[in-house]
C-alpha cells in the first residue's frame, strides 16, 4: 500500500491542494504571482503532481512531461517571503485533512524541504503592498526601524 492509498487517494490530494489555493486566493503576494485568473488549472497541476510522487497515478508524467520543478518556478520570484506565504497556505491545508500523525509529520517534512529548494532569489519581490504593509523577517524583527518604511 502506498502512502497515497494510506491517506485516502486522490480525495485526500484534491481537498488539500483545494484548501490551499483557497489560502493562495487570499494572498497579496502569492495571487498575482499565478499568470491564469482562474487557479482552477494550477490546482489541478499540484494536485496530479502530488498524486504521482506518492504513488498514485502517473497523469502529471503524461500530461506535463518531467516535472523539473526548481526550473518551471524560475519565471516566479520564489524570495524567502513568498516561500513563507506558500507553506503557511499549505499549513492550513495539511492541518484541515486530519491525516494521522505520521502522515501528516511525512507530508510536512517533505513539503518544508520542497518549499526551500524552490527559492530561487533572496532579493525582495516588488510584487505586492509596500514593504510597510508587509510583514516580512526584516520588518518583524526590527518593526521600529523607520528606513525599512522609507
Ligand atoms: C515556495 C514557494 C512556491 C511558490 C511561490 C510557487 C508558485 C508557483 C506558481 C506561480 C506556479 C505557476 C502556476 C501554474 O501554472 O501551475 C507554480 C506551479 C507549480 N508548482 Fe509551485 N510554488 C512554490 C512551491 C512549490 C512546491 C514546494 C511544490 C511541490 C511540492 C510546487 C509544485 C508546483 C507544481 C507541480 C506546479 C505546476 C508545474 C507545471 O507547470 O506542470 N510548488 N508554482
Amino acid at each position: 500500500m502506498t502512502f497515497y492509498d494510506e491517506v485516502g487517494g486522490q480525495a485526500t490530494f484534491e481537498r488539500i491542494v483545494d484548501v490551499f489555493y483557497r489560502e493562495v486566493a487570499l494572498d497579496p503576494v502569492l495571487k498575482p504571482m499565478y499568470p491564469e485568473e482562474d487557479l482552477g488549472p494550477a490546482a489541478e497541476r499540484l494536485t496530479m503532481f502530488l498524486v504521482q510522487y506518492w504513488g498514485g497515478p502517473a497523469t502529471y508524467g503524461e500530461r506535463r512531461g518531467h516535472p523539473r520543478l526548481r526550473m518551471r518556478h524560475m519565471p516566479f520570484r520564489v524570495d524567502p517571503d513568498a516561500r513563507d506565504r506558500w507553506l503557511r497556505c499549505m499549513r492550513v491545508a495539511v492541518d484541515e485533512a486530519e491525516l494521522s500523525p505520521l502522515h501528516e509529520a511525512t507530508l510536512w517534512d517533505y513539503l518544508e524541504r520542497a518549499a526551500y529548494a524552490m527559492v530561487n532569489t533572496m532579493e525582495r519581490s516588488g510584487i505586492g503592498p509596500a514593504p510597510a504593509g508587509r510583514q516580512t523577517l526584516e520588518t518583524r524583527s526590527s518593526s521600529q526601524d523607520s528606513t525599512e518604511n522609507a
